[in-house]
């Protein structure tokens, strides 16, 4: 029996608890095991970026972080499910702070390839008798059927499917629906949205029988790759950029519906010399590049790019951060201004009182 784990963003008890209740139900119907959670009732810290999880997988010293926190159990409980559904409030177009602390969280640490690479360096120190911590079993359960909801009081949504998209990179989850639901803040009273609901928790728990055959059943996006309906245009070019699997291409339009075409390999000049932008990278990079491989940030080719670049530019900073030049400009920094702090007695202040002695704009009184 498959099981499927929901997660709540939202307020307790309100639409995004009651929409991801709505889709258990219908997992439950199609015969799986579920659990709901309110990430709201964690305790979640913010990523400060210590980079502590990189250096301890790139040393093979195993998967942890800095923080004492409820985000390990939450990892886990995701994890070791069969099908995931994710509903989450809007918030300002995109998805709520704690969304995207969650998805922080899921980092550079929970990242496959950084945990695959981690796993064979641990191997090999132990397998010379030396100490090493092999990344648990678990972080490896790839293509986990995930379903996203994005629940939002208006039609200001714009972000929320990029957003929620983006997350299912570093655990390289299967997305099977990514929903905007716009104008729901009565969700729960909405038949239309309940059914919807219902019918995604179903469909996710069917998907979690047979993961490997799991196929993306939302409505068809813009990007022909991830279905993404949100790019990054550069001005004054025909250059779109898919804001979630990171493909570059052109704009077309046809029979009056906006595409975008992605090239299949990296523009070149006369001479078959790949056209390179200032900092080296191709110019107008293909959808497969000169190495034949897949760069779309979703797959394991793009991932292991992406990975050799932070690689590079953690390397790089390491090196830098031991010469005199570097230190200098820290200390510079650091030496012309300290942060401002609130003094004691107006810790935890309330704005409404902060602002009652200020001057008032005229009419104001
Ligand atoms: C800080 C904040 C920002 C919001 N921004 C948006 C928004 O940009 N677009 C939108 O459609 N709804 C927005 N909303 C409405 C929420 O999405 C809505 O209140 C929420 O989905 C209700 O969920 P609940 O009943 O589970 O608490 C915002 C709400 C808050 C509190």
């Amino acid at each position: 029996m498959p099981k499927v784990v929901g997660v709540s963003f939202g307020t307790r008890n309100g639409n995004n608890d009651s929409i991801c209740k709505e889709a258990l139900m219908g997992a439950q119907e199609a015969g799986a095991e579920i659990e709901f959670i309110r990430a709201q009732d964690l305790d979640i810290k913010h990523c400060t970026g210590c980079i502590t999880c990189v250096k301890m997988l790139m040393s093979g010293r195993g998967n942890m972080c800095i923080h004492k926190d409820d985000f390990d159990w939450l990892a886990h409980e995701l994890y070791t499910a069969d099908g995931i559904i994710m509903v989450d409030p809007i918030f300002e177009t995109g998805a709520t702070g704690l969304f995207h602390t969650v998805m922080d969280r899921f980092g550079p640490r929970m990242d496959t390839g950084n945990n695959f690479i981690s796993m064979q360096i641990a191997q090999k120190a132990l397998a010379e008798g030396g100490k090493g911590v092999v990344p648990p079993a678990c972080v490896f359960h790839t293509g986990i059927p995930v379903a996203y909801l994005g629940i939002g009081g208006s039609d200001w949504g714009t972000h929320i499917q990029s957003d929620h998209a983006i997350q299912s990179m570093t655990p390289a989850w299967k997305v099977v629906y990514n929903e905007w639901i716009p104008w729901s803040k009565k969700a729960l009273m909405d038949d239309e949205v309940v059914a919807r609901a219902h019918k995604i928790g179903y469909d996710i728990a069917k998907a979690a029988e047979d993961p490997e055959h799991a196929e993306y059943m939302g409505e068809k996006g813009v990007c022909p790759h991830c279905n993404c309906n949100d790019f990054y245009l550069y001005p004054g070019e025909n250059r779109a950029v898919c804001a979630v699997c990171g493909l570059q291409g052109k704009i077309v339009l046809k029979d009056g519906k906006v595409t975008v075409e992605y090239a299949e390999h990296d523009a070149t000049d006369e001479n078959g010399n790949v056209l390179r932008d200032k900092n080296g990278a191709p110019a107008f990079p293909g959808l497969v590049d000169e190495r034949g491989l897949c760069r779309a940030h979703d797959t394991m080719e793009g991932k292991q790019i992406h990975g050799e670049d932070i690689g590079r530019m953690e390397g790089e900073l390491a090196q830098l951060q031991k010469g005199d030049e570097y230190k200098e400009r820290v200390k510079r920094y650091k030496e012309f201004i300290t942060p401002t702090m609130p003094s004691a007695d107006k810790r935890y202040a309330k704005f409404q009182e902060l602002g009652a002695e200020d001057p008032q704009p005229e009419g104001a009184r």
